[in-house]
C-alpha cells in the first residue's frame, strides 16, 4: 500500500513526528510549504488571525500526486482552537484527487478533538484513523508509542507467513 504524508511544520514539532511515522510506514513525504507564516511575533500573529478568521494562505505547488497513493496522511499543528491554515488550504486544493486519508494534528494540548472534526469536515469523508499529539507527549518521549500504535492502525503488520509442513521422509519398506 503506497502511502503519502503531506504535512506542514512551522516550528518543527510536527517534521519530528512525521519522521517517526514514516518510518513506521515507509511512505513518501510531501511538505507543505508557505511563505505567509514565520516564527516571529508578527507571523505567529498572522497564523492565529488567519486560522481564527478561516483565511487561506498561498501555498507552494505539490512534488507529490495525491492520487496516486492509496492513502494520504494529513498533518500540521494547531493554531488559534483550528487546523493550520496552510493544511486546509493543501486539502482545499486537493480534495478531489485525495484517496483515504488519516489525520494527525499536533498542539499545545487544547482543542484537539474539535479541530480534528474540523479537519476531517474539509476532507469531506471519514478517516481511516484520527489521532493528535500534545506538547506533554513530546517531551516525556511517549508520543513516539501513539505514532507506533497510529501506524498499526492505519497499515496492520501483515499476518505472518503460513509456516510450511514439515517434512516427514517416506519410511521405504
Ligand atoms: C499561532 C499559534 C497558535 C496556536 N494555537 C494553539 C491552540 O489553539 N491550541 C493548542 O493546543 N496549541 C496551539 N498552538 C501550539 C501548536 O499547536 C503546537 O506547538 C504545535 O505542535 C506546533 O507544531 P509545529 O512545530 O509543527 O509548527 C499554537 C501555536 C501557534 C504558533
Amino acid at each position: 500500500m503506497a502511502v503519502l504524508i503531506a504535512f506542514y511544520s512551522l516550528t518543527g514539532t510536527t517534521r519530528t513526528v512525521v519522521a517517526e511515522l514514516a518510518r513506521h510506514l515507509q511512505a513518501d513525504i510531501e511538505e507543505i510549504r508557505c511563505k505567509r507564516y514565520g516564527v516571529s511575533f508578527t507571523g505567529w500573529w498572522r497564523a492565529a488571525a488567519d486560522s481564527w478568521r478561516g483565511r487561506l494562505p498561498g501555498i507552494a505547488p505539490a512534488t507529490h500526486t495525491a492520487r496516486n497513493y492509496d492513502l494520504v496522511v494529513l498533518a500540521g499543528p494547531i493554531w488559534a482552537w483550528h487546523p493550520c491554515p496552510p493544511l486546509r488550504a493543501y486539502v482545499r486544493r486537493e480534495r478531489a484527487d485525495l484517496p483515504e486519508t488519516a489525520l494527525l494534528l499536533t498542539h499545545g494540548g487544547s482543542a484537539g478533538q474539535q479541530s480534528l472534526d474540523a479537519l476531517q469536515a474539509w476532507v469531506g469523508k471519514p478517516p481511516k484513523a484520527r489521532v493528535t499529539i500534545t506538547a506533554a507527549e513530546m517531551k516525556s518521549g511517549t508520543y513516539a508509542e501513539t505514532v507506533a500504535h497510529f501506524a498499526q492502525t492505519i497499515r496492520p503488520r501483515p499476518p505472518l507467513a503460513p509456516v510450511p509442513p514439515a517434512h516427514v521422509p517416506e519410511v521405504l519398506p
